[in-house]
């Protein structure tokens, strides 16, 4: 038995929601094979398109894996193959590492008969972000497994929400070839905030899931802002300053880092606008000649 599965790339953050919002681009990914094989445990047999561990305790899908497993309350007479098809580079902001972790992790509750609800599923997939990253952040894993926006309200006890997604919200988001580790760009981030920071975030917050659920296009867009992270992780990414600046005069309701970077993403309303921004972002880089990856996709 075997299940093909596609495993969503994501964005995390989105400006004001550091570690609590994400977002699932319709279909950027990863391709899975998880098989049910007679030998237990698991093992992963093969890697395509990227050079990453196939250890089961160093690869993050393993990981994710064995945290489902260890935690059944029976031992298996059987275990689990998984294959990788990583069209996501690691490193590049999109969720790469969550990709993995949620796709094995969903493919073995389904070829298990479901025992385990989303939220446990998070919880699991969460392991594999402590591998890659040293922290057990849910906010890339979440939409990939809920799909469309979801909030983290609370990591103890863990509480993810699944937030309305407007079906004319569309995502650029661009990737300059260089690779910025989640690691790194979480220790440039200070360890607290000021009162006055906090107000002005927590209120973008608000008001971008008072604007996802209303359709409000104008609230979104003046809500997608970031005070706190972004002023300190902007260094680590090439041009982001005209990026940004490029995709809100194109139009985009706003942009921002994608997860902890390096690529930016930019949200506008409707598709023909977003390939509009797509082709101001783009143009930055061409201009002085860095490489980079660009989507333009829908949430879902
Ligand atoms: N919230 C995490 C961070 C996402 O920004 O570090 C990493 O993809």
């Amino acid at each position: 038995e075997q299940l093909k599965i596609f495993a969503p790339a994501t964005i995390a953050n989105i400006s004001c929601g550091f570690d609590v919002l994400g977002l699932c681009l319709d279909g950027v990914g990863d391709e899975m094979t998880i098989r049910k094989v007679t030998s237990k445990g698991v093992r992963i047999t093969k890697i395509i398109g990227q050079d990453l561990p196939l250890e089961v305790e160093k690869n993050v899908a393993g990981v994710a894996a064995l945290a489902l497993l260890t935690n059944l309350d029976r031992e298996l007479d059987f275990g689990f193959e998984i294959e990788i098809k990583k069209n996501i580079k690691p490193g590049s902001g999109i969720g790469s590492s969550a990709a993995s972790a949620a796709g094995a992790v969903f493919a073995i509750n389904r070829l298990l008969g479901n025992p385990y609800d989303q939220t446990e599923l998070v919880k699991f997939a969460m392991q594999g972000e402590q591998l890659a990253s040293g922290n057990a952040h849910a906010d890339n894993v979440a939409p990939a497994i809920f799909g469309g926006f979801t909030l983290v309200r609370c990591y103890d006890p863990l509480d993810i929400i699944s937030i309305h997604t407007p079906k004319e919200l569309v995502a650029t988001v661009i990737h300059p070839q260089i690779e910025v580790k989640t690691a790194d760009s979480r220790a440039v981030l200070k360890p607290t905030v000021t009162l006055k920071d906090a107000i002005t975030q927590w209120g973008n917050v608000g008001g971008l899931i008072s604007g996802l659920y209303t359709e409000d296009y104008d609230l979104i867009s003046r809500s997608l802002k970031d005070v706190i992270v972004e002023p300190l992780r902007a260094i680590l990414i090439p041009g982001f300053d005209k990026v940004k600046q490029a995709a809100i005069e194109a139009g985009a309701l706003g942009s921002g880092i994608s997860g902890s970077g390096p690529s930016i993403f930019a949200l506008s309303k409707g598709k023909e606008n977003a390939n509009k921004v797509a082709k101001a972002m783009q143009s930055i880089y061409e201009n002085v000649g860095i490489d980079y990856d660009i989507h333009v996709a829908g949430i879902n």
